[in-house]
């Protein structure tokens, strides 16, 4: 056995991941064809990764892929150990679920436990085999075929008796599916061997989880059903054993399609010693059923009688599959009722089920796909989202079986939907035509390329489900209301409390919530962060449109936006628990901890804009390494803030971790910079997470990257350092100044180094090169000397060639006085200024006549206007002039958006500093 983690890299050891996540359920052949010959395989599946992990699933579940007749479109396996060649080969594999896990995403794949192919070698050897021998007992054989008659058809449609006869055998087989498939003979011991070998194959080889096909049916015994038997449940818990002893971390998802009694026992009767999940099949049906019904009680019912199970177990939920929307989980009047609702045709139907697409069952009507998809994002159980659902796709119930629903993907309007070059004659199964659901109108293309296309609703959808970990493992308890067409549950997992509001119905309804124990709660809106009217002690009153929701947090008032105050009063920090490293913070599962933390952080800073505005979503984009002296790290984080209104921000937030007696000394004297506590398993090394731009050490670092240029890599791009000759030349060849105090200021932070250097970091990142730096450069170039030499900055260059000056190193001018526009008119700008008195006495470069007595200070520009404001501040001169027509708009002031109009740049038509600064206004030109 190799070692498990081996081929695991990227993922977490989180042992119950498939409680929180969300699974993708891909077919390799149905998904992109990377060779042009009709059919998809692994390296087209390899290529299309980004797309799964963009849309914000967790896990992918493969159908089979293995060698096979493909006459069950791969359940009919014909070597459990390899992929059918027109798949790719087993490398290919192995490449995919590499990549795969280097995305953090797991990948779960079948195991074929009841049934092989008739071609299988096991079966050719058995039916060749003396009876009562080794390989006789691999299958389940009879003379008469007269046992087990209490068994259910499973294919009723295609198979007259679960037995067949084998004219090499001479003997009937037992087979509860296709008569091609024979089933497997629990009873043979040689049959777990080998069962459990191929177990080890793939999950030596990193597989994180497998879902057991078919599970009920191992066994069995006369005077049953077959199904569910007590040999099948005792094989279980051995497999599950050896699992957990040889693998830790992965999963068994068992497809038990039975009542919700009989599929519990699954999970291992209270203890949880069998399957980790299993699918819930009979609340599948109940909710295509209460949307048409416009009724609640099919849903609660269902969920009600649902047993509890164990704390380590979670349900799969499911709106669609490969399979046909299968109706054997529900009485004989609810079925007419489904078949008369969503099944009209003839050919829709397909043994005791419907084979049809979600789109199409719900008419392609947007709002009720939305509130399907609602609920199987929010009731108890993690979701199993059917690849192509999420942008729609259509069915063809005009071909086979199932094959209507298992259809190509659509990714573009190209020749056969961008899914394959091939001749389209050649494609394993023909791309949906059908006017409503053409995949030239409909496809992932021209979905993304419109934000409130479905694609672009269910990735919202999924980044919500991400960041509440109540929404799927939430304790649901559902809400009585007098209006049964609207259906209503308090979800709560540790800290959350969520409540789901869903109209079932086409028409409008209001409803009256009794919410009185969440009294003095704000429900929050969680797409729109919107803060609903506060709960009271009486009814809660809402009104839904056509099949609208609501999933609101309910949140008590005073927590919203603020540190809570502890039982002494004072503030106390937001504390994070983490396994054994501050890293950790970034880890995908811990940036929503992060996201929650640093709202109220950014909140309390001078530099941050959005104070006034509702944070919807923080995003942290990048984190690049940035390495300090003696050997610790930090990093420096880019944070996107998308507001409930008007456009995001982009902010540049250093990150380090203290512990100790470094930790003590910040909470000491630098409160202000500490942004969270950390909590690691071992106490001794818990720390805070703070501002790293307080540490002299990484301040060094940054002029560092500037003083000896070199590449520093981050995980969408890399540093470059922008460094002008005027930093030697200034400074000489010694070595780099060592940083004073760091301190914020009202839109950056600057520091300053041994008064020689001056280094300002931007907080507010926005696309471009910085004017301050090209204005700088340009200055620089025309030996202007009437405003601070800029030396040089540091840019971040993104994968897409996107760029963002984060700071600009100026030659310092000690000075201490700061000058603010107080008035403007059209042809003077006034200033005022305050002496706050010079440590060092040093005298400005550039600086007000009559220093001594100037409080207020009238410009007349020669030529042009300034318009905004003048900055003098510590001597450092910035100004802004007015929109100059048809020229750039020349600025170097950071609180002036370059971003309208954009930035361009300068030419000598258009700037001439000394027609724009006249040497009247300051004292220190000899031209006066
Ligand atoms: C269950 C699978 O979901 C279905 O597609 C298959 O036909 C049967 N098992 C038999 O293998």
């Amino acid at each position: 056995m190799q070692s498990p983690d081996r081929n695991r890299q990227g993922i977490d050891h989180d042992p119950f991941w498939y409680k929180s996540g969300v699974i993708y359920e891909v077919h390799v052949r149905a998904f992109y064809d990377s060779n042009a010959d009709g059919t998809g395989d692994f390296r087209g599946l390899t290529e299309k990764l980004d797309y799964i992990k963009d849309l914000g699933a967790t896990a992918i579940w493969l159908l089979p892929f293995y060698p096979s007749p493909l006459k069950d479109d791969g359940y009919d396996i014909a070597d459990y150990c390899a992929v059918h060649p027109s798949y790719g080969t087993l490398a290919d594999f192995k490449k995919f679920l590499r990549e795969a896990h280097r995305r953090g995403l797991r990948v779960i794949t079948e195991l074929v436990l009841n049934h092989t192919s008739d071609q299988h070698p096991w079966f050719q050897r058995s039916r060749r085999a003396k009876p009562g021998s080794h390989w006789r007992n691999f299958y389940v054989w009879s003379k008469t075929a007269a046992e087990y008659h209490d068994a259910r058809i499973i294919f009723k449609d295609v198979e007259q008796s679960n037995w067949a006869w084998d004219h090499v055998a001479n003997a009937y087989y037992w087979h509860r599916f296709f008569s091609h498939q024979p089933d497997l003979n629990f009873e043979s011991p040689a049959v777990h061997e080998a069962m459990f070998k191929v177990v080890d194959f793939w999950l030596d080889l990193g597989v994180d989880g497998l879902r057991l096909d078919a599970v009920p049916y191992l066994y069995e015994r006369e005077g049953t059903n077959c199904e569910n038997l007590p040999e099948t449940h005792a094989f279980l818990k051995r497999l599950r054993q050896h699992v957990d002893e040889n693998y830790g971390d992965r999963m068994l998802l068992g497809e038990a399609n039975q009542w919700p009694e009989d599929a519990v026992a699954y999970f291992g009767q209270g203890r949880g010693d069998e399957c980790h999940m299993a699918f819930h099949f009979p609340l599948m049906p109940r909710l295509f059923m209460a949307v048409r019904m416009e009724d609640r009680q099919p849903i609660v019912d269902i969920l009600e009688q649902t047993p509890p199970i164990p704390e380590t177990s979670q349900w799969a939920l499911f709106l669609r599959n490969h399979d046909e929307l299968t109706l054997e989980m529900v009485t004989d009047e609810e079925r007419d009722y489904m078949y008369r609702m969503y099944a009209h045709v003839e050919q829709a139907r397909l043994n005791l089920g419907i084979r049809r697409r979600l789109a199409p069952l719900m008419n392609n009507d947007r709002k009720s796909i939305e509130l399907l998809n609602a609920l199987l994002f929010s009731l108890p159980g993690t979701p199993v989202l059917y690849y192509g659902d999420e942008i729609g796709l259509g069915e063809n119930i005009f071909l086979g079986d199932r094959n209507g629903v298992r259809t190509p993907m659509q990714w573009s309007s190209d020749k056969n939907a961008g899914f394959s070059r091939a001749n389209p004659q050649s494609l394993y199964l023909p791309i949906i035509l059908d006017p409503g659901y053409h995949y030239e109108a409909n496809n992932v293309e021209v979905q993304l390329a419109n934000p409130h296309s479905l694609l672009w609703w269910m990735r919202r959808l999924l980044a919500l489900r991400k960041r509440w970990r109540a929404l799927g493992e939430g304790k649901c308890e559902f809400l009585q209301t007098g209006n049964r067409k609207i259906l209503s549950y308090i979800l709560r997992y540790e800290t959350e409390t969520l409540l789901v509001v869903a109209n079932l119905s086409r028409f409008p309804q209001p409803v009256e919530l009794d919410l009185s124990a969440f009294q003095h709660a704000a429900p929050i809106e969680l797409f729109g962060r919107t803060e609903f009217p506060v709960i009271s002690d009486g009814p809660y009153f809402l009104s839904l449109g056509p099949h609208s929701f609501y999933w609101f947090s309910l949140e008590p008032k005073f927590a919203r936006g603020q540190v809570q105050p502890s039982a002494n009063g004072q503030a106390t920090l937001p504390t994070l628990a983490l396994a054994h490293d501050w890293h950790e913070i970034l880890a995908e599962k811990n940036k929503f901890g992060m996201k929650e933390i640093l709202p109220d952080y950014l909140r309390a800073q001078t530099w941050f804009k959005g104070k006034s505005r509702s944070v919807k979503f923080l995003t942290i984009k990048e984190d690049i390494p940035v390495n300090l002296a003696g050997g610790a790290d930090a990093r420096l984080a880019f944070l996107q803030v998308d507001y409930v209104d008007g456009d995001s921000e982009m902010y540049s937030l250093p990150l380090a971790f203290a512990c100790g007696a470094e930790a003590d000394g910040l909470r000491q004297h630098s409160p202000e910079r500490i942004i969270a506590e950390l909590n690691l398993a071992s106490p001794a090394q818990s720390g805070i997470l703070y501002d790293a731009f307080s540490s002299p050490d990484f301040c060094a670092a940054l002029l560092e990257m500037l003083w000896r240029p070199r590449r520093v890599k981050a995980s969408q791009g890399e540093i470059e350092a922008v460094r002008l000759p005027e930093l030697r030349r200034i400074i000489g060849e010694s070595s780099p100044p060592k940083p004073s105090k760091a301190r914020n200021e009202q839109s950056n932070s600057s520091v300053i180094f041994e008064d020689k250097l001056m280094l300002k970091l931007f907080r507010r990142l926005e696309p471009g090169l910085n004017p301050e730096l090209e204005v700088g450069r340009f200055l620089n170039s025309h030996s202007f000397p009437h405003c601070q030499t800029v030396v040089g900055g540091l840019e971040y260059v993104g994968n897409a060639d996107s760029r963002f000056t984060l700071a600009v190193v100026h030659a310092f001018i000690p000075s201490a006085t700061t000058a603010w526009i107080s008035h403007s008119t059209p042809s003077a700008v006034t200033t005022t200024a305050s002496s706050h008195g010079s440590p060092r006495g040093n005298r400005p470069r550039c600086r007000f006549p009559n220093r001594s007595n100037f409080s207020s200070r009238t410009f007349r520009p020669r030529s042009l206007r300034p318009s905004a404001r003048i900055l003098n501040r510590r001597g450092f001169w910035e100004f802004a002039l007015p929109n100059c027509t048809g020229f750039w708009r020349p600025t170097l002031s950071t609180s002036l958006s370059p971003r309208n109009p954009p930035h361009r740049t300068i030419g000598a038509r258009c700037f001439n500093p000394c027609a724009i600064w006249p040497c009247k206004a300051c004292d220190c030109c000899g031209s006066k």
